[in-house]
């Protein structure tokens, strides 16, 4: 029979993030049902700590659909799109195709605004789009978890609703580490996941509806993602799943450990140490792929140099460190690597172990780099950034 692990990766690829010892512990708390007051009073206290995590408007619906992120991307998408609705869809990256394409199933017809994949989207392109074209509803990822890239999602979704447009946002790598404001956005739905900037892990997807978008009879064909049937369990208690336990368990605590944190606090650090990273790869003569100013905090895209075997790269780290980083997607295979620092994983230690453990995995690969030169700058950087 295989083992369970018995040794603790270090995580820094896209996700899933290290799992604090804290929300650890909540996940052997005793079960409870679905149903048990006890557990309905968890779930009420989500609600609001979900609401507040995502800056939702008065009257919003947060919750958490069970399920990884795809599931808060099928419940936003299955409960807003209709056949034949024209959804023009910001495609950036590996994630902005995928809510696309989930669109396309749900019998959109979909406009992709194409972004080329590492650089942000242009505001103006997409008001060029959508003056041409027009659009029912705009779909918008905030954190571009395949490129490394922040979208200006505040100046999209006022683009878009200066034409009317619904808009749905993919909050996925960016909630509890980047600003996300549903309620300045007027998002419809946003949209994340529980193992990424909140550090618990996957199989609970937080989602939030705004008050316009259940009054203006959101619902699903899907018996799973009905955001009736879900709201119903969720605040009159009427059974529609069985909701697991642990999951919910880890998921209050992440919470809990974010407003004991502070929201400003927890960008501050996701800041900080994306900072220190990117100035301790610089040192080491590496480079991001996005441009200063369209970064993520949360995941670092890192460009492959010349003449280095990738794969050989992470097969290094993951053997010889324990550290588990991630690959390209789609385009990007073999020319990237992806480094998250999220939720309880981004940390100043992270940083430090990561880059020593890279600069022993190029070296063996003879790439030269000042053996410490990117410990040296992080630890400056860390010093200096608030
Ligand atoms: C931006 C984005 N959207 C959606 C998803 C899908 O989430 P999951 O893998 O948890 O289903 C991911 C996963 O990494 C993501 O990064």
């Amino acid at each position: 029979m295989p083992s369970l692990p018995d040794t603790e990766r270090l995580l820094l690829g896209p996700g899933p993030s290290p799992v604090s010892p804290r929300v650890q512990r909540a996940l052997s708390a005793p079960s409870l049902s679905h149903l048990d007051p006890d557990m309905m009073a968890l779930l009420d206290e989500m609600r609001g700590r979900l609401d507040r995590v995502f800056r939702a408007a008065p009257g919003a619906f947060s919750f958490a659909v069970s399920g990884t992120g795809s599931a808060g991307l099928e419940c936003a998408v299955s409960n807003l799109v209709r056949p034949g609705v024209h959804v023009a869809a910001v495609v950036a990256g590996y994630f902005g195709d995928r809510l696309a394409q989930v669109c396309e199933r749900w019998g959109a017809r979909v406009s992709r605004i194409e972004v080329p994949w590492g650089r942000a989207a242009d505001p103006e392109q997409f008001a060029r789009a959508l003056r041409a074209e027009g659009a029912d509803l705009v779909t918008l990822v905030h954190a571009e978890t395949s490129t490394g890239v922040l979208h200006p999602v505040g100046d999209l979704a006022a683009v878009a609703r200066e034409h009317g447009a619904r808009i749905i946002v993919d909050a996925v790598t960016s909630l509890g580490a980047h600003p996300v404001d549903a309620a300045a956005w007027g998002a419809d739905a946003v949209y994340s996941c529980s193992q990424k900037g909140l550090g618990a892990p996957s199989g609970l997807a937080p989602v939030t509806f705004s008050a316009e978008a259940l009054d203006r009879g959101a619902g699903s064909q899907s018996f799973y993602f009905d955001i009736r049937l879900l709201r119903a369990y969720w605040t009159e208690r009427k059974y529609h799943h069985t909701i697991s336990a642990p999951l919910v368990y880890a998921l209050a605590e992440a919470l809990a450990a974010v407003e004991e944190e502070g929201l400003e606090a927890r960008w501050a650090r996701h800041r900080r140490h994306h900072s220190a990273l990117a100035s301790g790869l610089g040192a080491m003569g590496l480079e991001l792929l996005p441009p200063e100013g369209e970064r993520l905090w949360t995941l670092n895209a890192v460009c492959v140099p010349d003449g280095i075997d990738e794969a050989a790269v992470r097969r290094f780290l993951l053997t010889q460190f324990n550290i588990e980083i991630g690959a390209g997607l789609g385009p990007l295979a073999g020319r990237i690597w992806r480094v998250g620092l999220m939720g309880h994983g981004s940390s100043a230690q992270s940083v430090l172990v990561f880059l020593s453990a890279l600069e022993r995995a190029l070296r063996d690969q003879g790439y030269p780099v000042t053996p410490g030169a990117g410990t040296a700058a992080a630890g400056d950087a860390l010093a200096t950034v608030k």
